[in-house]
Formats: C-alpha cells, structure tokens, sequence
C-alpha cells in the first residue's frame, strides 16, 4: 500500500490515529501527512503513554517517518510546537509554506458568534479561519517567524516520494458525516472531510493513491449538536460500556449503534477499498486482546461478515484494544 488514505466513516473519534499508529509501526511508514486542522483530536497509546494530537501527524510513533502538515491544513502555532515538544519530532516534521494560520482571534469569534455555538462547534477558530483564508486574508506558514525552520513543500515531498515507491499514509480528521458537504449540514465542521479532499488538501492527485481506509466505530459518538440516529440516554451508554469523553475538549460523547446505511455511505463516498473496524472489545467484550480472526467468537465473526456483505467491501483491520498492536490485520489472508 504505497499511498494511503484514512478517513473517518461516522462523525470522528472513530480510532484513526490508533489505525494510523498501528500502521506506522506495521508497515514502516517513511511518510505521514496530516490534513485537517487543530480542532480535530487524535489519539494515540504509545509505550504506554497516551498522546491527543492535535497537529502532529500520529505516524510519529515509528521514529524513522517523516512527518508533514498539508497546504490545506491549518496551523495552530503555539500548538504545533508545544506537540513537537511533546513528541520529540523536531529534526523529522515539516510544515507546508501555504498552510493557514489559526490566531488567536479565530477562536474569540469561534466562541462568541452565537450561529457557531448553537452548532457546538469545538471552539478552536477553524470556521472563522477558513473564513479568513476564503476571503484571502489568511496569514500563512511562511509569515509566521517560528515556523521559518519547519518550511516545506508538501505536496513535492509525497509526490516525490510516490514515485520512489516510499510508502505514504495521508491522514483526515473527523467523520464523513461531519462533511461541510456530505453530513449532516449544517451540523458539521467547516471542511469536506472526505477521502477526496484530504488528497486536495495534501497535493496528491486522485489516481495516485492505491489504497482508501473507511475508520468506522463499532458503535457511534457524536460531540456536538445535531442528529444521531439510534441515539441512547447517557446512563444506557454507560451500561454497555459505550460512554466516552472527547479527547479535544473534554465533552461527553453521545453514542449510538453501529448503523450499517451510514456504513456503506462512507464507503460510498470515500471510494473505500478497506474498512478498519475500531473499538471492537467495547462491544464484543471476549475479543479484547484478540490477534486473530479465527479466535473471536461466533456472534463477533457474523457481524464482521455482516458489515462486508452489506458495503461490499473487506474489514481489513479489527481494533480490539487501545495500543497500536491491538488489532486484528486481515490482509494477508485477503
Ligand atoms: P468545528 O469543527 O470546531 O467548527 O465544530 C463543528 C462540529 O464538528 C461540532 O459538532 C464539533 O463537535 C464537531 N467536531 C469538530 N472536530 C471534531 C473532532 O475531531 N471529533 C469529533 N467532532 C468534531
Ligand atoms: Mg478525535
């Protein structure tokens, strides 16, 4: 899988960056590209640490990839350089020269434009940013002094690469149903978050990538206001051990069954040729730790069965604990 795409299904916090860990560390990626923006949270158990990435691109974990934030990402300054800290990725990150600067003043109207708030937006300033970049206002990377030694030409270094057959993963944030086009408008962030804008976002032509991961939770959360179908009270949440807590800003998540229409309309929309079902041992409790197929119960294999029957398309990945090498990988045998 030379270039990669991952994509979240539902409405984000579907366990992409455990995906992207884990293949970071399985594959040895020697590229990994963030798109998206700050408001976008991804978690990451790393030798027993937990990290919430923000900017840095979660291949990090294995040390010889490097990592690159897309043209049509946005930077929050402060932030991008408290996680490289944090993650000790100084000598091998770069920042594309024309990615959009997040200020301050983004989040002040974030936070105090009443239309934003009824929308539970996470409060970051990314709506109002893009805004500004819209309107070609927008500072960018290459005005910004402290970025000076980060500088990069994104969009040449992974093209470059492709053609060296380096391996390549490109990384979206948030959910197909958080979509500014394809979700549930106007309940959604301020971007496409499909597999088709994170090549945009990233420089990477459409028939350049060979493969696209739809992340999808084996049940459903949602932060934020808007609709969620199949949604069950806080306490019922609790009770099925679904109940979580955004990793960004703290909220509780909503949750929800599985919905396989909303499934196959991921695949649909991101030209899905792999599926990474995360969170499995939160639904199927005896999976947890499981490393093979074969080992999970009967009830476990027929839902798996059932998703790649109704979309179409293999479960390639099966998520059945927090670390990165809790996983089921089902390619080989595909
Ligand atoms: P904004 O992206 O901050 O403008 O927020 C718009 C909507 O997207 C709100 O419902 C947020 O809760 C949601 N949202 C934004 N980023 C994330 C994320 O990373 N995970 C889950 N929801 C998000
Ligand atoms: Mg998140």
């Amino acid at each position: 899988m030379p270039c990669t795409v991952i994509a979240g299904g539902f409405w984000g916090d579907e366990g992409k960056g455990k995906i992207i860990s884990y293949l970071a560390l399985k594959d040895k990626l020697d590229f990994c590209v963030r798109t998206g923006s700050v408001n976008a949270a991804h978690t990451i158990w790393h030798d027993g640490k937990r990290y919430a990435l923000h900017m840095v691109p979660g291949g990090f974990v294995h040390e010889k990839c490097r990592l690159l934030v897309a043209p049509g990402a946005n930077v929050h300054v402060a932030q991008f350089l408290k996680e490289i800290d944090e993650t000790d990725v100084k000598r091998r990150i770069g920042v594309d020269s024309q990615a959009s600067i997040i200020e301050e003043k983004h989040s002040t109207q974030d936070k105090t434009n009443a239309h934003l708030k009824g929308l539970g937006t996470t409060g970051w300033g990314v709506g109002p940013a893009i805004e500004e970049r819209v309107r070609r206002t927008a500072k960018i990377a290459k005005d910004v002094p402290e970025l000076r030694p980060y500088l990069a030409d994104v969009a040449t270094e992974i093209n470059d690469a492709i053609d060296k057959d380096k391996t390549v993963l490109l990384e979206g944030t948030q959910g197909l149903q958080l979509s500014l086009f394809h979700g549930t408008y106007p309940y959604v962030t301020g971007r496409d978050t499909s597999a088709s804008a994170i090549c945009s976002e990233a420089g990477v032509g459409p028939t350049r990538v060979n493969d696209v991961v739809v992340v999808l939770k084996a049940f459903m959360t949602r932060v934020g206001t808007g609709p969620l179908p199949g949604e069950i009270s806080k306490e019922e949440a609790q009770k099925r051990g679904w109940f979580e807590t955004a990793a960004g800003t703290d909220r509780d998540r909503r949750s929800a069954p599985f919905d396989f229409e909303l499934a196959k309309k991921a695949v649909m929309l991101n030209g899905a040729t792999q599926i990474a079902l995360t969170k499995f041992d939160c639904v199927h409790p005896k999976c947890k730790g499981g490393k093979t197929f074969d080992e999970l119960p009967k009830d476990a294999r027929q839902f798996i069965d059932r998703v790649e029957k109704y979309t179409k398309t293999p479960v390639a990945f099966i998520g059945t604990g927090p670390e990165a090498l809790d996983l089921i990988d089902r390619r080989k045998q595909q």
